[in-house]
């Protein structure tokens, strides 16, 4: 399973691409906002950090102003993900950006039937936001599943991005169902190495070795 970031914040982008373990990362208007930075200057700022796809997102709502943004886009970097919204042009951007060699992540998705279209319009990406899904209502961890079977019926190439995970459990369950990749903020993300008798393992094992008056170096 892959492991993107959800930020725009380069800093914690570094912090987790020097562990070895950060496939991509994920941004979108929100994140580019809380980062109070300019979006062309940060988007390339991150391409440079990491080498896996880097989710960048148009605004544009119709097709024609989507493909212009597109095109500023993924001039910034080889590694440019082009998001775009799971509706008819942003379907239709999907197809024409994936003919053309470019990845993209198709975003917003709440249902396996939209999950369904972007498959067939070539995405690279879907995303299935669970914590928003499960936040009105409706079981985000059973719409992976229905996604996973309906891509394994067909054997669609599009990865399954589970994004809008709010916690480590979220994230068991995606790798449970098979979801290929997750997108999770760094917190998220660090909180999947902790565990309270690790912590206090190295607490016994610090004070043991502490009384054999040792050193390794
Ligand atoms: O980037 C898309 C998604 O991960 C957003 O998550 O927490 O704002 O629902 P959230």
């Amino acid at each position: 399973m892959k492991f993107f970031v959800d930020t725009a914040d380069t800093a914690e982008i570094r912090e987790l691409a020097a562990t070895g373990l950060l496939d991509g990362v994920t941004t979108n208007p929100t994140l580019i906002h809380k980062s109070g930075r300019k979006f062309l200057e940060v988007v390339e700022e991150i391409c440079g950090i990491v080498d896996g796809p880097v989710s960048a997102e148009v605004v544009a709502l119709d097709h024609e102003t989507m493909m212009k943004e597109a095109e500023i886009l993924r001039k910034i970097a080889d590694n440019v993900c082009i998001k775009v919204p799971l509706t008819i042009d942003g379907l239709k951007t999907c197809k024409a950006l994936t003919d053309d060699g470019t990845q993209v992540n198709v975003t917003l998705c709440f249902s396996a039937n939209q999950a369904l279209l972007a498959a067939k319009a070539g995405a690279t990406f879907i995303s299935p936001f669970v914590g928003r899904h499960d936040d009105n209502g409706f079981d985000g961890l059973a719409l992976i599943e229905d996604i996973r079977l309906i891509y394994d019926n067909y054997s669609f190439g599009t990865e399954i991005l589970a994004a809008s995970l709010r916690h480590p459990i979220h994230v068991l369950d995606c790798a449970k169902i098979g979801a290929d990749v997750i997108t999770a903020p760094p917190a998220v993300i660090k909180m999947l190495s902790k565990h309270v008798l690790t912590d206090k393992g190295l607490e016994g094992f610090a004070a043991d070795w502490a009384k054999t008056g040792q050193t390794i170096l």
